[in-house]
């Protein structure tokens, strides 16, 4: 169970997130929408411990997990797609997702120095990573340095490390984002097959609203840094704030904006440093 209880955030005099309170439960996934700069990237990011909430907690499974690093959050069970920066380029796609997998294993079952232990363990490391790449439809790319993958493989490899990390919380900003028509599908998919585990959470910031609508059991609206609207998703789809939010804009296309960055100063996410 995640939660968050008052988050807040601000830059300068802008408070990016306003006191945001919300719980996630396993087995739901929660759709967060609004407009360009609402706050939902930032509100990941304060979820996952890139940034540093002014005030406000977030728990996890009933811990209060504030003080946490990025990290530290990370190894209990949140789950924020990394970034390329957070890898090993020039090792192999397979050698990266075992690094993923060795990590959570070795925090699980640590059994001391044991040659044996070593050798079996690392075989069983290897295949679960091969499994992994299997799911994500990414065995003929296992040899390849990361640093070399195109773009819609990043996108896969950072949702096949989530998996290799047993991640409890999922958090994806934009997934198809930037990814060409026969890509987005294979992530839609991974989210779908995702979903089935009904042991995970999952967060989705999504602009797409047939997305939203077919993946979605829950909507949250965030405007301008506030939850402004969380129920059913057709409920809120067709609810009177939403719809005054966006006069003039259907329900349908509601959140489809363009994507310059929210700040003419800024470049756009991806280049900004969001490390603790
Ligand atoms: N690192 C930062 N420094 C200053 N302002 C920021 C930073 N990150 C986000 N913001 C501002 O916070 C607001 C919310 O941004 P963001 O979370 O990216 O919105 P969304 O993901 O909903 O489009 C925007 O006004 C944005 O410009
Ligand atoms: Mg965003």
């Amino acid at each position: 169970m995640l939660q968050t209880k008052e988050l807040t955030i601000r830059f300068g005099g802008h408070v990016a997130v306003n006191a945001v309170s919300c719980t996630f439960a396993p087995g739901t996934l929660t759709a967060i929408v609004g407009p360009n700069g609402a706050g939902k990237t930032t509100y990941f990011n304060l979820i996952s411990g890139q940034l540093k909430a002014s005030s406000g907690t977030v728990f996890l499974n009933g811990e209060d997990i504030s003080g946490l690093s990025a990290s530290a959050r990370t190894l209990a069970g949140l789950g924020r797609a990394f970034q390329l920066t957070n890898l090993f380029p020039n090792l192999s796609v397979l050698e990266n997702v075992r690094l993923a997998v060795q990590a959570t294993h070795h925090g699980k079952h640590r059994r001391g120095l044991n040659l044996w232990s070593i050798w079996s363990d690392h075989k069983a490391l290897l295949q679960r990573a091969e499994e992994i790449l299997e799911i994500v439809a990414m065995q003929g790319k296992a040899a390849m340095p990361v640093a070399s993958l195109p773009h819609g493989d990043q996108r896969k490899l950072e949702v096949a490390l989530l998996m290799a990390l047993e991640s409890q919380v999922f958090m994806f900003d934009e997934p198809t984002a930037g990814m060409s028509t026969d890509e987005a599908p294979v992530i839609l998919n991974l989210i779908r097959q995702l979903k089935q585990d009904k042991s995970k959470t999952i967060l989705l910031v999504e602009h797409k609203m047939d997305v939203v609508r077919e993946l979605a059991d829950r909507i949250i609206v965030l405007h301008n840094g506030a939850l402004v609207a969380d129920g059913e998703p057709a409920e809120v789809i067709a609810s009177p704030i939403v719809q005054e939010a966006y006069l003039g804009a259907s329900p349908q296309n509601a959140f489809a904006q363009d994507r310059t960055p929210p700040h003419p100063g800024l470049p756009p996410r991806g280049e900004r440093s969001e490390q603790p």
